[in-house]
Formats: C-alpha cells, structure tokens, sequence
C-alpha cells in the first residue's frame, strides 16, 4: 500500500472526540535534556511522531540506552555510557528534522566534541541558525562547517554568558538553556522566546537539578551547576494539534472535543476563536469546539510569538476563514513563507490574496523585502475537492480540514509530512466520523 496518499471524502460535519498527546515541540527537546543527566530520565505522554524518531536514533547511536513502553508513550533513556558516534551514523539523519541542533550543548558537556548533520525541517522560509552558532561561541564552542555537517569542539569548556537575542527565536532560546544549565557560572539571557513549550523544558531542567529563573521582561538567568540528574516528567499536551481539531470543528461546521487541551496555553486562540464565531466548553477533561450560531465572521490577526498568536495555528485557522461572512486580514510575523498553502486553497474555490506588505498590524521584519506575508481572505466561499500536494506540516493539516469541508473526493500527495507531526492521525479522522483512506 502506498502510504503517501490519502483520498478526503467531505462535507460532513466531524464529530466526536479526539486526544491530544504530548507536545510535538516539548518532548524532543526533553528527550535531548536526558544526556545532561548522570542517571536515567523518563518521559511520559510522547507523541509517536518524525522529530521523536530522530531523537531516539541519535541518542542510540551516542550510546544512550532508549527504551520504550509503547502503551503509554513512555520513554526511558540512560545516559550512563554515552559515547562518540560515527559520522556515517550521524548523517543518516540528514534533513530529517530541525532538533539536532539542540544536541550541541549536551553533547559537548559529555563528550568536549559534537557532529551535527545538516538539517531539515518545514520549508515555511529560509529558516537560518546564526543565532545557535553565535550561542554556542559564545559559551566558547568552535564551530567548523564540514560537508556533512558541523563538527563543535569545546578544548577550554563551556562558561556562561551574556546573550541578547534580536528576535525572540524558540530554538535559540532552547539552546542557550541546554548549554547554559551545566556552563560554568552564570548566563543571562535577554530577548528570550518564553512559550509554554519552553517553560515545560525549565520545568524538566530544574527537575534535573538546574537552576534558573524566568524574569520578567523576557529575562532568563540561569546558573550553572556541576552535575544533573535524570528527571520524570509528563510533556505537556500539544496546544497546536488541539488548536488544529479546533478549526476543523469551525470549518466543518462539526463538534470536537479535544481530550487533554489547556485552557492556560491556549487563551489567545480562544479569543479569536470567539471572535471568528466559535464556542467551546472546558472541562476537567479537555476543550469542546463548535460553531456558536452557525455564521462565522471575518477577523484581522497577526501571528507572533508568546503570548500573541502562534504561527502553527494560522494555517488551520485561515481554512475556517474561508468560511466566514466578509474579508479576514492575516499578517505573518514569524515565519516569511508561510502562505505557501493557500495555493491549493484557491483551487478549491476559496479567495485568498497574498501581500508583500505589513497588512492590519504593525510593520514586522518581513516588511521590506519583498516575501508575500499577509493575506486577505474573503468569504464565505463553498469548497470544492481538489487534488493536493502538501507542501508542510501544518500547511498540510489545513489541507485536510479544508478537504473534509468541501464538496466530493480529495487526493492528498505527502501525507507522510502529516504524520511527521500528528500523531495517528488517520485513526482520529476516523474517530471523528471523517471517511479517509489511503491509497
Ligand atoms: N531565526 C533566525 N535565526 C536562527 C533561528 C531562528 O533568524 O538562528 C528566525 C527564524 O527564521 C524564524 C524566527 O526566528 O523567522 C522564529 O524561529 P524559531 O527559532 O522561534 O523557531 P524554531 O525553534 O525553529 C519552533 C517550532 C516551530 C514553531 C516555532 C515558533 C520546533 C521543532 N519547531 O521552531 O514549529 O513554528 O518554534 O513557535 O519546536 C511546527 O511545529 O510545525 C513548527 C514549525
């Protein structure tokens, strides 16, 4: 069977409930702060998901132990021989995923030596690392460019730092934590990114035993300690999937509960869920999504980062707009090629128009250069099936919700990027009432 298609029956309404796992962008980045300990870590609540994967077989292959109960998504991982791997080993897992560069720290603070393939991830804008290779020097790291990838030498070891971020970046906020937690001395890092996902890997460090205190102004300090341990820990749940389930309710105009959604973490969509139109009730249990009173209205948002709009719930919420009464205007702050999705979109039927300028906010650093970062959506306008090419992650999802909420039989190519991020997917569309099968 080839797996990498899926035909969408549409228009019905999903139904029903679904549980979210642990965060895509929590428990990677956990599973990398298990090599920092002296004694073995356990991570409940992971997602079987791409990034996940790519971990595990980099921490197998520098000789961590890796253990899974696959039951509950509990993972157990033993740093006690960790070890120098072959570059050969290492690049199999070129392109494969973005978080192997949060390796760096850890495996310098083991080994005094770390390689690092070369990257992958979405193709959502040029995605650059300068901010993690200025980190890591300035904590004293060399870093030499190879063919394959990046080799990083420490001869002196780490020590704090002073770091000002220009953009409050997740990654380089996470590097400098992971580096900074066994760096001699103190670090202190202004300008830094603080989502909940990132306030989970302080609660798993400091388990560790590292000390670090979140300030205000996007203020974290952090002072090095000489050793840490194993941690348990739970991830979080994943506010990007159940915001993902959300919108699905609102475009197919269907009732979804969320089983495990935060209010917490989700307020700021919660509030344009409202305002679009949308319900929801909180539970003990989750967060119940539905359309209000049937109409949707049209809204003006701007993505950015914590606490304002995630740009990983754009997308599947511009499929929802395309269902509301009038013209939505949406500006993409943090990623410049986010919109790459609404191609498929306006083939099935919707009317989207896509801007070089700073539309409905304030101007953003995309602004003069020309990258097509807002969008003007109009509508309500019926869907139409069509035959899809996922172009990423999220884009991806949204190309599903919007295929469940249109008219006859879609064919989505590159269903894999899906499951790279979504957890069973196919088996919750299924739970949902959705008629999807793959080809
Ligand atoms: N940036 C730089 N230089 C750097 C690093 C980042 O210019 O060295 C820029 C990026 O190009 C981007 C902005 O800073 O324009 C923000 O990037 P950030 O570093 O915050 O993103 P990330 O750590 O690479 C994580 C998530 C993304 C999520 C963003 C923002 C993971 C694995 N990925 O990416 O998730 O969109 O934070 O919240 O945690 C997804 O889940 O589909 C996804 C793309």
């Amino acid at each position: 069977m080839d797996a990498r298609v899926m035909r969408v029956e549409g228009g019905r309404p999903l139904e029903g409930a679904v549980a979210v796992r642990g965060a895509k962008n929590l428990a990677p980045k956990a599973m990398v702060a298990s090599l920092l300990g002296r004694t073995p870590s356990v991570l409940t609540n992971v997602p079987a998901i791409r990034d996940v994967e790519v971990v595990s077989g980099l921490l197998g292959i520098h000789g961590v132990a890796v253990e899974w109960d696959d039951a509950g998504g509990m993972i157990r991982l033993d740093p006690a021989n960790v070890d120098s791997a072959k570059i050969a080993d290492i690049s199999l897992h070129a392109g494969s995923s973005r978080i192997p560069i949060l390796l760096c720290g850890p495996l310098l603070h083991r080994l005094g030596e770390a390689f690092i393939p070369n990257l992958g991830g979405c193709a959502i804008g040029g995605r650059p690392i300068n901010y993690h290779l200025e980190i890591l020097r300035r904590f004293g790291a060399h870093v030499d460019k190879e063919p394959d990838g990046m080799k990083l030498t420490a001869p002196e070891g780490l020590r704090g730092t002073q770091i000002e971020l220009e953009y409050p970046s997740v990654g380089a906020t996470e590097q400098t934590l992971l580096t900074a937690v066994l760096a001699e001395g103190i670090t202190e890092l202004r300008g830094a990114a603080v989502e909940p996902e990132i306030l989970d890997l302080v609660a798993v460090l400091q388990k560790m035993g590292a000390i670090i205190s979140t300030e205000t102004d996007r203020v974290i300090r952090i002072e090095g300690v000489d050793s840490l341990y194993g941690f348990t820990h739970t991830a979080m749940p994943d506010r990007i999937e159940a915001a993902s389930w959300a919108a699905a309710a609102l475009a197919t105009s269907g009732s979804i509960t969320v089983l495990g959604a935060r209010q917490p973490d989700m307020m700021t969509f919660l509030n344009y869920f409202r305002k679009i139109g949308g319900a929801f009730e909180v539970s003990d249990e989750g967060i119940r999504f539905f359309r209000a009173n049937g109409e949707l209205s049209s809204i003006a948002l701007e993505t950015g980062v914590h606490p304002g709009f995630m740009t990983d719930w754009q997308q599947p919420i511009v499929v929802a707009l395309t269902q509301a009464e009038g013209l939505s205007i949406i500006h993409e702050t943090v990623y410049e090629q986010r919109f790459g999705f609404t191609t498929a979109l306006r083939r099935m039927g919707a009317t989207i128009q896509l801007y070089p300028n700073c539309l409905g906010g304030l101007p953003c650093r995309f602004g003069a250069k020309n990258y097509q970062h807002s969008a003007v959506v109009s509508g309500p306008t019926p869907l139409r099936a069509a035959e899809i090419d996922i172009p990423d992650l999220r884009g991806g999802f949204s190309h599903v919700i919007a295929a469940l909420a249109a008219s006859g039989t879609s064919s989505i190519r590159g269903i894999e990027l899906i499951d790279r991020g979504y957890e069973h997917f196919a088996e919750k569309l299924a739970a949902l009432g959705a008629r999807t099968w793959r080809e």
